[in-house]
C-alpha cells in the first residue's frame, strides 16, 4: 500500500535538517516505506562494514532489528549514537541464546574435555554478550555470506582434531559444514540449552566436529522440503533459491543458497524470461517479484503460507519519522547502547570476522 503522504514530506524535511549528521541504514527485510529512506540496503554483513565505514555521522539510525543496531554501536566510535527506531524490533533467534545458557555450555564443554580444541563462531544474529563470549574464547562472529570462510579460519584456529561451537542457528552452521565443506550430518551434534549436559554425552561431544546450538529462525524454519517439491510441479524449470537459515533438507533441494545480497544480485544477473522460487522475507521477495517483471523475470514466494519477520516490520514509516524528527531536534531516542566490557570482547569477534580473508 502506498505510504502516507504526510509522513513521506516528514521523513524527508527531519532528513534534510539533519543532512550529514545522520546516516540510515536499511537491512533488505525492511519495508518498502522505509527502504525508500535508506542511505545504504545491505545484508548484514555489508550493513555492519557500512556502519563502521561512516565515523563522520554523529547519528546511524538503524533500520533493521536489534542484534545489528548493537553491532554497529560496537563498530562505531564513542561519540557516534546508534539508534533503532522501534526498541521492539528484536530477532527470535538471538534470544535463543543467553549469556547464562553459553557460559553453561562451555562448562559442559570444559567437563568433557573438549574445550580446549573448541573454538566458537558465533552467527551476526546473537546479542552482544554472545558475540563478547566469542570473542573471549579465540573465536570469530559470521554471517551467512561468509560462513564458510569463518568456518575455515576457526578449524585452522581449532587445531588438529578441533571443534567448532557455532551459535545459535543450527541451520546456517550444518549447511555450511554439510553443503559447503563436505562434512557429513553425522559430524554435526546438536547442543540443547534446556537439556541437562545439553542433550549430548562426553563422547557424543568429543566424536563430534560442529556442536551446532538449538536455535533457529522462526520465518526461514517454515519453508519446508513439500514447497519445494511443489513449486517445482507448478513452474516447470523454476530455479529454487533459499537463504541458508533454511532447514539442511530445504537447502539440499535447492538450485542456489545464500545470503540477502546473494539473492539480489542472483536475480540481477538472471535472465529474461527465468523463473524464480525464492525462500526467504517477503518483503525482500515482493520487492524483488516487482522489481525484475517487467525484465520479464518470474519471482514468486516460495511459500505462500509464510509470512513477514515480524520484528523486522516494527520498523515502519511513523517510527522512523519519530525517530528522525527526535534527532533534527536534538533529542536522541531509543539508542543502543552496549556497555564498554561487552563492547570489548564483542569487538574482537567482529573485527576477526571483518579481517577474514
Ligand atoms: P542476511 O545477512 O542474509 O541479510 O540475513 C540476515 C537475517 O536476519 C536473515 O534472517
Ligand atoms: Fe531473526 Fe529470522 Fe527475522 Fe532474520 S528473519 S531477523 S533471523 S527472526
Amino acid at each position: 500500500s502506498p505510504s502516507d503522504p504526510d509522513l513521506v514530506e516528514r521523513a524527508r524535511a527531519a532528513k534534510a535538517r539533519l543532512g550529514d549528521r545522520v546516516f540510515v541504514l536499511g537491512h533488505h527485510y525492511q519495508r518498502d516505506e522505509v527502504i525508500e529512506f535508506a542511505d545504504v540496503t545491505g545484508d548484514s554483513f555489508k550493513l555492519a562494514r557500512e556502519a563502521a565505514a561512516r565515523p563522520d555521522a554523529e547519528y546511524i539510525v538503524f533500520c533493521g532489528v536489534h542484534f545489528m543496531a548493537e553491532s554497529a554501536d560496537i563498530l562505531t566510535s564513542d561519540r557516534q549514537q546508534v539508534v533503532l527506531p522501534d526498541l521492539a524490533a528484536g530477532c527470535s533467534m538471538a534470544d535463543m541464546a543467553t549469556a547464562e545458557q553459553v557460559a553453561e555450555c562451555w562448562d559442559v564443554l570444559t567437563e568433557a574435555g573438549v574445550a580446549e580444541r573448541t573454538v566458537p563462531v558465533s552467527y551476526m544474529n546473537s546479542s552482544a554478550d554472545i558475540k563478547a563470549f566469542t570473542g573471549r574464547h579465540g573465536g570469530t562472529i559470521c554471517t551467512s555470506s561468509n560462513a564458510r570462510r569463518a568456518l575455515d579460519w576457526a578449524f585452522e584456529q581449532a587445531g588438529e582434531d578441533g571443534k567448532i561451537l557455532f551459535l545459535p542457528d543450527q541451520h546456517l552452521g550444518r549447511n555450511t559444514a554439510v553443503r559447503d565443506m563436505g562434512m557429513s550430518l553425522e559430524d554435526c551434534v546438536v547442543y540443547n540449552p534446556h537439556k541437562p549436559n545439553g542433550g549430548l554425552t562426553a563422547e557424543q561431544l568429543r566424536d563430534a566436529r560442529m556442536i551446532l546450538w538449538r536455535g533457529h529462525c522462526s520465518v526461514h524454519g517454515r519453508f519446508s522440503l513439500d514447497s519445494v517439491n511443489e513449486v517445482r510441479e507448478r513452474l516447470p524449470g523454476v530455479n529454487v533459491l533459499v537463504h541458508p537459515e533454511c532447514k539442511h533438507e530445504v537447502v539440499a533441494a535447492a538450485d542456489h543458497v545464500g545470503s540477502t545480497e546473494y539473492i539480489i544480485n542472483t536475480l540481477d544477473a538472471a535472465p529474461a524470461g527465468s523463473k524464480w522460487a525464492i525462500g526467504t522475507e517477503l518483503n525482500l521477495v515482493r520487492r524483488l517479484a516487482n522489481r525484475y517483471a517487467p525484465e520479464g523475470k518470474e519471482i514468486v514466494f516460495l511459500d505462500r503460507t509464510v509470512c513477514f519477520c515480524s520484528t523486522m516490520n516494527r520498523i515502519d514509516l511513523p517510527h522512523l519519522v519519530w525517530a528522525l524528527e527526535s534527532l533534527a531536534d536534538g533529542k536522541v531516542v531509543n539508542r543502543i547502547q552496549v556497555d564498554p566490557e561487552t563492547e570489548k570482547f564483542a569487538k574482537v569477534a567482529l573485527e576477526r570476522m571483518l579481517a577474514l580473508p
